[in-house]
């Protein structure tokens, strides 16, 4: 069993985009900068946009990140995003979701300027991924997909078995391992809350992407022997024993599931920093002025 190990690769590609910003400077260039909107004070999105914001100044970009109060009205926050679509300082720009149930979430993705898109959201660079023209993919697909790349892990032909439909994840996932490309090529098969006998589809996957959201669901009566298994999960589950009060589960039962697995994604280690890489290559890119080809 090989750990594909998300701790390690992203830092390596952050040495590499880091190396990259560095011949940018010498070149007298305009430095990569990356903006985040958070609204509201939610912890784990508040986390997250942190990381962001402390990987930008770990490679060398710029970063402004940009607070909206929780009752901030949908105009203001339209206001801020059409700032950043039309400041020539910043290359790309996110919005961290989910946003509060009083704005409407599609309309503000639809808002952003698919070239500052780096979080390939807007229904635009979703339409190219599927296309396969050049765009700019999600960030967490697109970790995947590095992981599997540089693990050389092979994918053309195999079966791979998605759980888990979100916008952000599952859907784009089942998209891109089907594409004709490498890593890609695989029979696909999409699962959700509504299949039937989900067992007995995930014992037939090779590749499994775990992405529903559900602490340890995955247990190791429900793959075969030899699977690869990239776990998306990321839960809080209380936990008074630690100092914080609570620890990160995965949507895999690790300790079970791992002795199986030819590879697979450990949580935290795992798939969680491959995002942040990927959100990085991503606003490399669109400083280059490039959208990127992928496969
Ligand atoms: N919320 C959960 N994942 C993501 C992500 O990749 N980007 C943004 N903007 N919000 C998220």
């Amino acid at each position: 069993m090989t750990i594909l190990d998300g701790k390690q690769t992203s830092q390596n590609i952050q040495s590499e985009i880091a190396a990259e910003v560095e011949q940018i400077k010498a070149r007298g260039e305009k430095i990569p900068h990356l903006a985040a909107i958070l609204v509201g004070t939610d912890g784990a999105s508040q986390t997250y946009v942190g990381s962001k914001v402390k990987a930008c100044a770990r490679v060398g970009f710029e970063s402004t990140l940009i607070t909206l109060e929780a009752d901030c009205t949908e105009a203001e926050l339209l206001a801020e995003v059409d700032k950043l679509n039309t400041n020539d300082e910043i290359d790309g720009f996110i919005v961290q979701l989910p946003l509060p149930n009083h704005i409407d979430e599609q309309k503000v993705i639809e808002a952003v300027n698919p070239l500052k898109d780096v979080d390939g959201f807007h229904p635009s660079n979703v339409g190219k991924m599927a296309l396969n023209l050049p765009c700019f993919l999600p960030a967490t697909p697109y970790g995947i997909l590095q992981l599997l790349e540089r693990y050389k892990v092979e994918t053309e032909g195999k079966h791979c078995v998605v759980i888990g439909r979100s916008h952000i994840v599952g859907s784009p996932m089942s998209i891109l391992m089907a594409r004709n490309s490498y890593p890609g090529n695989c029979t696909v098969t999409l699962t959700h809350s509504r299949t039937r006998n989900l067992s007995e589809i995930t014992r037939e996957a090779d590749i499994l992407v775990v992405a529903l959201g559900k602490a340890e669901f995955l247990k190791a009566d429900m793959i075969k022997d030899g699977a690869v298994v990239v776990d998306v999960g990321i839960t809080r589950v209380d936990d008074p024993s630690k100092e914080r009060g609570y620890r990160i589960a995965g949507d895999v039962d690790y300790e079970q599931v791992a002795p199986k697995c030819s590879f697979i994604t450990p949580v935290p280690g795992g798939v969680g920093p491959m995002t942040i890489a990927s959100l990085l290559m991503n606003t490399l890119q669109a400083a280059k002025g490039k959208v990127a080809v992928h496969g």
